[in-house]
């Protein structure tokens, strides 16, 4: 079979083909046909990895444009994924500078890590002599995402990024600050909730893809979720995100259940942050997504009684938590 490798030598971008015979591959991992490749046919060949026991994230690359850990993904497995085709492609992680090869640029990355305060500043009630204690329950709130490898395939696949990284943090990022915020042991959440309000918070658009890519199963867009109700929690509710998901509460709870689309704008934005978008508004209406007349209301939808009933409940035994 082909493989077609994205190469980069520090000034252009080209491709360069591989051929493996089927033996070559058979019971190999990702990581392991990179190996044989750089071993036997040519040593040029950049990447990185080091454990090969899926610990260290250092070997994340994309296949046909999606992340693995190159470590732990068997080829036979991988190559059934996409029906057992001829050619593969293998491309360095997505939304990172790409350094050389299959090589990325991690120091944004830690820089941002750095920024949401990834280590927990303990209560005044511990102490080395007391020790930082927790509970088991205390600490299974918080081992899934002391899973994280940092291996980057939740960032390379985040369409906030694709779209705009100039306001956003690596979903990872999102999930060291929910770790941290949520530790029992912590004296004060609110120094890791602040700069990830500060950087993006707000702006994940729910599409999933760190979770589905996620070798160890975390879900960064749930972990992000999390830190937006903890920012609310906190009173920080400043900027648009917090009055759309507020609008969102007063739609389906003392609305008729229905999203209004007409007044999410006006509560999200404000007049004169609407009145900028009244093309959008405009070209929704053309669309048939968004009805003029439900200005003065909308129906109620059917069984909003028990929806209402489910929402308080919700809330209820999440005050008790
Ligand atoms: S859910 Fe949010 S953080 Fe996750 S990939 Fe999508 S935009 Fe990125
Ligand atoms: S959250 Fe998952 S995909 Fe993202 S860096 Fe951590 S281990 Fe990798
Ligand atoms: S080589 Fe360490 S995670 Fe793959």
């Amino acid at each position: 079979m082909k493989i077609i490798i994205d190469r980069f030598n520090g000034k252009e971008k080209y491709q360069k083909e591989y051929t493996l015979t089927s033996e070559e591959i058979a019971g190999k991992t990702l990581l392991s046909v990179l190996l044989l490749i750089k071993q036997t046919k040519d040593i040029t060949l950049n990447f990185t990895a080091s454990c090969r026991s899926a610990i260290c994230g250092a070997c994340a690359v994309r296949v046909n444009g999606h992340s693995y850990l190159a470590c732990d993904t068997k080829m036979e497995e991988l190559l059934k994924e996409y029906d057992n085709p001829d050619t593969i492609r293998i491309s360095p992680l997505g939304n990172f500078r790409v350094i050389s090869d299959l090589i990325v640029d991690w120091e944004p990355s830690i820089e941002n890590l750095r920024k949401i305060r990834p280590t927990i500043v303990p209560k005044s009630e511990f102490s080395p002599e007391k020790g930082c204690k927790q509970t088991q329950a205390e600490f299974d709130r918080i081992s899934k995402q002391w899973d994280c490898i940092l291996c980057g395939s939740c960032a390379s696949e985040c369409n906030k990024l694709a779209a705009d990284s100039s306001d956003y943090m690596q979903p990872f990022v999102f999930t060291h600050a929910w770790r941290a915020a949520d530790d029992s042991r912590s004296n004060d959440p609110v120094i890791h909730v602040k700069p990830s309000v500060a950087n993006g918070l707000w702006m994940c658009v729910h599409c999933q893809e760190c979770a589905d890519r996620c070798p160890k199963g975390i879900s960064a867009a749930d972990d992000i979720a999390s830190l937006r109700v903890m920012a609310q929690r906190k009173g920080l509710k400043d900027g648009t995100g917090p009055a759309h998901a507020e609008a969102f509460y007063t739609d389906l709870v003392d609305g008729s259940g229905r999203l209004n689309e007409i007044y999410l704008a006006l509560r999200s934005e404000g007049v004169i942050g609407s009145v900028g978008k009244t093309d959008i508004a405009f070209n929704l209406m053309l669309a048939g997504k968004m009805n003029p007349l439900h200005i003065f209301g909308e129906e109620e939808i059917e069984g909003h009684e028990d929806l209402v009933k489910m929402i308080k409940a919700a809330q209820a035994a999440a005050s008790k938590e």
